[in-house]
């Protein structure tokens, strides 16, 4: 499919230091601890100090990404940000992580798709590289998602978490190495299920919109969960059909963690056995872009994830968006 084969050559990872566990916010709202395991698979989070924003972390991983891969700053020439909380609307997060690196040569722009934002971009990456109008792009999946988290309404607030993930795409130098197909969609019907009604165009900031609390994620859980086991197993399905695959041919089922449940139905619908499903909300929660490289990161160093092995990624989010790729993993 690809001009060229396109390989992920490093991966590296950063989640602020200070925790925030279910019995913290069993002291915040109307909740248990036995309630959240149960729903989600959730036991803490990682939460940024007031201050530290989505470009801080995104560097961070950034860094430590472009280190393993053996380059250096200005050897980088592309960066796509993943992201649902930029520091800001503008500029871009991904000139601030351009700047903060020191990435002189690259260009880049930040890509929105809330949890498939690294799918998506991991694709878009890819392609560039693949078309030969790119050599090293770094990909960066980050979110600094408590800044837009109303702490009151326990529906949304023992969900979230902070955290980012970043990888340094490359031409494979071995063919049989790297990203081999992807399959995404979107659609659109779903966009009021999980939103944050002010603080664009629609409904831009006033004090009213913040006497509402609309600058925060508002989610009708229930259509989302509906939605994400759906489309997460139907999306994977395709995609091994299209490549003449089960999900008894792959090593890894590597999944957006919004919540163990949507999770092992679309691992179940592909025939895939829980030894071979990462999970690890349990103890990052839902850090939207960044859940997928996260989840890489603990198979890497957990010995689960080995050069040669045949994975699938997987991503529902906000949109809705949904994204699918399959690789051979080359680390
Ligand atoms: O990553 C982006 C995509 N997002 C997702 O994929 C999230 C998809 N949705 C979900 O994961 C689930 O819908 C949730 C985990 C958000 C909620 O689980 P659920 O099984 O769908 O619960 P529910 O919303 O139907 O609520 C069940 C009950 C309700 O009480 P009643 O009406 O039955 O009395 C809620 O008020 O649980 C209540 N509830 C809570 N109770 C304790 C809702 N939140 C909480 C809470 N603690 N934090």
């Amino acid at each position: 499919m690809n001009v060229r084969r396109v390989e992920i050559k490093s991966l590296a990872t950063y989640v602020p230091p200070r925790l925030l566990t279910n019995a913290d916010l069993e002291k915040m709202v109307d909740t248990t601890d036995e309630w959240i395991m149960q729903r989600t698979g959730i036991r803490q989070r990682h939460i940024v100090d007031p201050g530290v924003a989505t470009s801080d972390l995104a560097a961070e991983a950034a860094k430590e990404a472009i280190k393993r891969a053996g380059l250096k700053p200005e050897d980088i020439d592309l960066i796509i940000v993943g992201t649902v909380t930029p520091d800001m609307l503008f500029p871009s997060t991904a000139c601030l992580v351009q700047h903060k690196i020191g990435a002189t040569r690259a260009w880049g722009f930040d890509l929105s798709a809330a949890c498939s934002a690294f799918t998506y971009s991991l694709t878009v990456g890819s392609q560039l590289v693949a078309a030969g109008g790119v050599k090293n792009a770094l990909v960066i999946g980050a979110d600094v998602m408590s800044s837009i988290i109303d702490y009151t309404d326990r529906a949304t607030c023992v969900l979230f978490g902070d955290g980012a993930g970043a990888v340094v795409l490359a031409p494979s130098s071995d063919p049989n190495i790297g990203i081999l197909d992807f399959e995404h969609m979107i659609d659109g019907s779903g966009g009021n299920a999980l939103c944050m009604p002010a603080g664009g165009s629609r409904m831009p900031a006033s004090h009213e919109t913040v006497d509402q609390r609309l600058h925060y994620v508002k989610q009708d859980g229930q259509t989302v969960f509906k939605f994400a086991v759906r489309n997460t197993g139907a999306i994977c399905e395709r995609l091994l059909k299209r490549n003449n695959l089960t999900g008894h041919d792959l090593d890894l089922f590597v999944s957006h963690q919004a919540n163990k449940r949507i999770i092992m139905s679309a691992a179940e619908r592909i025939g895939m056995p829980e030894e071979k499903v990462v999970i690890n909300i349990d103890r990052f929660g839902n850090t939207t872009a960044a859940t997928i490289p996260l989840a890489l990161n603990d198979a890497v160093e957990s010995g689960r994830l080995k050069k040669g092995h045949l994975i699938m990624l997987t991503s529902v989010g906000a949109g809705f968006t949904v994204g699918s790729l399959l690789v051979r993993w080359g680390l």
